[in-house]
């Protein structure tokens, strides 16, 4: 892993301050779970239906990727292709939005888990940020990424222009509805210098067994509340070590128990999972 944007992208007129610093009393000891594109484990991911079964699971945050359309909406979707969750075949950059909802964002899972199936999920829509949010409101939170940014200049002005539209947006961590994640760091220095304020999670893709040194701890907290990262690649030592940076970690995806049980035993402050019931076990000690 290496950091090395940030002394060109942090804005002038932005401070350098330690992102905590601008948090204080940040509740780290609450455990969140966070409902991984909705409770994707038994629902069509980033769809209304998955969303809302994470809700009633329990789960903290609804987890939306972003992509953007050919004229310029966000949308709810992993991929940069509409190929394996929905009837249609491309890019969502190539996609208008009346296009978009023209496809089908449910039958692929009644199709690849037919124990799971139900004719509900049959033709509904890719859903829009707004519409997420129209649809859960204020009361939820949103652990939103931003995906390929480079593909989609100007991506981060929209997200900000609706969580400003929304009010989502609060001065620190505990008041923010929204946690803003990516694995893009030019992304997230983007965000800090449209709105300092914004708690972000830096993702850290790891190759091999995760280590993180002192100066790219003290890098990352220079603008982010947070890191994630693969589950399967961290030990005792990386979360001890985060956490001891005054940083959250939330590693991705759990969908193990056992391996829930792990993680909370190494001292991780959340995680995503595909199934937030499962999650809601483990945190009740069932
Ligand atoms: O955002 C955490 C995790 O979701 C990152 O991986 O590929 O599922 O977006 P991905
Ligand atoms: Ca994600």
């Amino acid at each position: 892993m290496s950091f090395v944007l940030l002394g060109s992208l942090l804005a002038a007129g932005t401070t350098s301050a330690n992102a905590n610093e601008k948090t204080p009393g940040m509740n780290t000891s609450k455990l969140l779970n966070v409902a991984h594109r909705g409770a994707s484990g038994h629902a069509p991911e980033h769809t209304i239906p998955s969303y809302k079964l994470g809700e009633e699971m329990k789960g903290d945050y609804i987890e939306v990727d972003l992509q953007m359309t050919k004229d310029g909406t966000l949308i709810a979707m992993h991929d940069e292709t509409v190929d394996r969750t929905t009837n249609g075949t491309g890019l969502v950059k190539d996609y208008t939005l009346e296009q978009i909802k023209a496809l089908d964002a449910g039958s692929w899972f009644n199709d690849k888990y037919p124990e799971k199936a139900d004719p509900a999920y049959e033709g509904i829509q890719v859903p829009t940020l707004e519409e997420v949010i129209q649809t859960f409101g204020t009361g939820a939170r949103y652990y939103i990424e931003t995906k390929s940014p480079d593909v989609y200049p100007g991506m981060e002005e929209e997200l900000l222009r609706i969580l400003n539209k929304y009010n989502l947006t609060g001065v620190n961590e505990r008041s923010s509805k929204v946690l803003i994640q990516s694995f893009s760091q030019e992304s997230l220095l983007k965000m800090h210098n449209l709105n300092p304020n914004l708690p972000l999670i830096q993702l850290i893709s790891y190759k091999e067994p995760a280590t993180i040194s002192e100066d790219e701890l003290q890098e990352l907290s220079e603008y982010a509340v947070g890191v994630g990262m693969s589950a399967s690649k961290i030990d005792q030592t990386y979360v001890q070590n985060v956490r001891n940076a005054g940083l959250l970690i939330h590693p991705y995806t759990v969908n193990d128990k056992e391996e829930m049980k792990r993680l909370l035993d190494w001292g991780v402050t959340g995680m995503f999972t595909n199934y937030p019931d499962l999650l809601n076990d483990v945190l009740h000690g069932k």
